[in-house]
């Protein structure tokens, strides 16, 4: 099966992907919007195809995600994997890819959808924090959720602090997420998402 990767910036998510083996999948192209993205680099000395398309090149948003699904589909995936990709998509790119593109967020949601996650858990006092793995839909932040994992907040974090704690379970969950997306296992009922050797 195969995975194309979208990232941004450093791309720690993506390489837990690459690194982990996971039966039967391949990633086939780590794509990014930032032509300066290190995760990139990384991916093509990994020997991964790698290509950017800068944003900021297109006219509006819509230009922008038919490129990127032109681009995408190029290498026939199975999974799209939004890890670290920070750009809010079209109705169109979602349902071009529904049900067989997966983010990764920062946050408890439906707590705290969109940005500075770990600063506004921090300012309402959360005790808690972590991150969701999530099928995307055109709301942003809120498809079926696959995977959560959460971390304790202590009482002298900063904002870092918190991400470099769930940043951990990120590279935990994602790949296994992904093992579970490609094995088949998880299946969408409505809002839940289930893993399917636990269905009757
Ligand atoms: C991760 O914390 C991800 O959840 C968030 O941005 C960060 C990306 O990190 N959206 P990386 O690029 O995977 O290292």
């Amino acid at each position: 099966k195969n995975i194309v990767i979208l990232i941004s910036g450093r791309g720690s998510n993506m390489q837990a992907i690459v690194n982990t083996a996971i039966p039967n999948a391949k990633v086939v192209a780590v794509l990014s919007n930032n032509p300066n993205a290190a995760g990139l680099a990384w991916a093509a000395e990994h020997g991964i195809a790698t290509a950017a398309l800068n944003h900021k090149d297109f006219a509006n948003r819509m230009d922008f995600d038919r490129a990127m699904m032109q681009l995408i589909d190029e290498y026939a995936p199975d999974l799209v994997v939004l890890a670290g990709f920070m750009r809010i998509l079209t109705p169109e790119f979602c349902a071009h890819y529904e049900n067989r593109c997966i983010n990764i967020h920062p946050s408890l949601l439906p707590s705290f959808t969109g940005l500075h996650t770990h600063q506004r858990a921090l300012d309402e006092g959360c005790r808690i924090s972590g991150c969701t793995i999530h099928f995307v839909t055109e709301v942003l932040d809120n498809g079926a959720i696959i995977a959560q994992g959460v971390v304790p907040i202590l009482d002298n974090d900063t904002a870092d602090d918190i991400a470099t704690r769930v940043l951990k379970v990120e590279h935990q969950l994602l790949p296994q997420a992904v093992a579970d997306f490609i094995s088949g296992n998880l299946k969408i009922v409505g809002k839940r998402v289930i893993k399917s050797n636990q269905v009757d």
